[in-house]
């Protein structure tokens, strides 16, 4: 190989392991087609501006599109990233006389920080793509299950009736959040740092704005220092990836639970579940398993970049190099992830009747039973809390009106039934479906809330 680079400065060639150790080739390949765009706007540029004269120019373009036909696997892999390669490339192709007037006024620092923005900012949008997806499936469901009773858990206890389409709307409003988080990220990461050069700009007459705009970016990035040297957009979007997979990470949690024997809630389809080597009759959810592990490459791929970036001098540091395989791994974990989840929900199968016949089961009526005693018998919230309280350390989930006028007697010395509470206000409060229509406040689980919940994300989700 002839090092382009090396041949002036440097006067030997690294080995082996020191090459493997500073190359960046393997991570580039996610911005090979970032980096042409950067390398065909610079070069319009250069040439528009008359810089470069414009047969050089258009040497360089059919050069440039000629390696991209050719596709990565052209370049020379011994080069330490895929900007010196490229050019290396660029000047075989078409010699060094035109190819070697495209790095005028530029410097890999701002080429690789632009490249990295451009690349990203794609994987920002396909995102959101999915994240609506899925944001659709969990509202397909929620359609289908408005009055699918089901026990709702605190501390993963049965607490209360709730429907599934509850459950189901409350991790549709979390990555409706994700979603805001993604787009806000997106206005910071859409800024061009080209023309920044190495960290000083250049002398040349660049025309940033030209370039920024072929690019489709925004806007060009102010000091020329920033530019290059900042990375705070990776570390914004990894802790937007991490919130991401933190909310995929407790629905798998419980695709996982649901599907256990002891639930039965749901049951992943075939495509999603896995066996075992040797026991015959396993159904494993290891999908939602390795979502759940997934997670925390993520969360560890935000860490690397914290302390990556923590303590760096201005401007550019070869430290930064390190920076980037973090955020290819963890928008590539986060996106599949995405993706994979509304696959698994489209495809699983709900157990309603399972759902409702847990319902009850732990008392999950007696806040409703202690609200109605509150509403009929005109008694304090928590004396209601008390003498309910007491009534389910008998454990019965359905109490008589005999038994809660026992307990009343030693409470407040009274009974319920002389305060107005009756047998059948008694019987409609333990009924689990009256309890959920009961909570029609605000954000509740009746499914007259539900459907305005419902109604209101779909027509969000249509504008898009
Ligand atoms: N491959 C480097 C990176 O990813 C870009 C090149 C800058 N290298 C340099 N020695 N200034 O950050």
């Amino acid at each position: 190989m002839s090092d382009i680079l090396r041949r002036g400065r440097l006067s030997k060639s690294p080995d082996e392991e020191m090459r493997a150790y500073t190359s960046s080739m393997a991570a580039d390949k996610w911005i090979f087609e970032a980096d042409l765009h950067v390398d065909l706007a610079h070069t319009l540029m250069l040439s528009s501006q008359g810089i470069i004269s414009k047969s050089d120019g258009a040497k360089i373009l059919s050069g440039l599109l000629q390696i991209r036909e050719e596709g990565m696997e052209s370049l020379d892999f011994s080069y330490e990233d895929i900007h010196i390669s490229l050019e290396s490339r660029l000047i075989d192709l078409i010699g060094a006389e035109a190819g070697g007037r495209m790095h005028s006024g530029r410097s890999r620092n701002d080429e690789v920080a632009t490249c990295i923005r451009f690349a990203l900012r794609g994987e920002l949008l396909s995102l959101m793509d999915d994240l609506m997806v899925l944001q659709r499936v969990l509202v397909a469901l929620s359609q289908e299950h408005l009055t699918t009773i089901m026990p709702g858990f605190t501390h993963l206890q049965h607490a209360q009736p709730t429907t599934f389409a509850h459950h189901m709307m409350a991790h549709a409003d979390a990555l409706e959040r994700d979603i805001v988080r993604v787009i806000s990220a997106y206005s910071r990461v859409n800024l061009c740092p080209l023309g920044a050069a190495a960290f000083a700009s250049t002398g040349f007459n660049l025309d940033r704005e030209k370039t920024s705009r072929l690019l489709g970016f925004f806007k060009p990035m102010n000091n020329s220092m920033d530019a290059v040297s900042s990375r705070d957009f990776l570390i914004e979007c990894a802790a937007v990836f991490s919130n991401i997979m933190i909310h995929l990470s407790r629905m798998a949690e419980e695709i996982i639970i649901w599907s256990g024997q002891e639930f039965n809630f749901v049951e992943l389809d075939d495509t999603y579940a896995s066996t075992s080597s040797i026991m015959p009759q396993k159904k494993n959810p290891d999908t939602a398993e390795l979502m759940r592990g997934k997670s925390g490459t993520v969360i560890g791929a935000l860490s690397a970049l914290l302390v990556t970036a923590k303590g760096l001098p201005l401007s550019y540091n070869r430290d930064l190099q390190e920076a980037t395989p973090n955020i290819i791994k963890s928008s590539e974990v986060t996106c599949a992830s995405v993706r994979m989840m509304a696959g698994m929900l489209k495809t699983m199968t709900v157990h309603a009747d399972v759902m409702e016949k847990q319902a009850p089961l732990g008392f999950t009526s007696a806040t409703e039973l202690a609200d109605t005693m509150v509403r009929d018998a005109k008694i304090p919230f928590r004396t209601a809390h008390q003498i309910v309280g007491t009534l389910s350390r008998s454990s019965s989930i359905e109490p008589t009106l005999e038994e809660i006028d026992a307990i009343a007697v030693t409470v407040i010395g009274e009974k319920l039934s002389a305060r107005g509470l009756s047998k059948e206000a008694i019987e409609e409060a333990l009924i689990p479906m009256k309890n959920i229509e009961r909570r029609a406040v605000l954000g509740g689980p009746a499914p007259v809330q539900m459907k305005k919940a419902i109604s209101d994300k779909e027509k969000q989700l249509s504008m898009f």
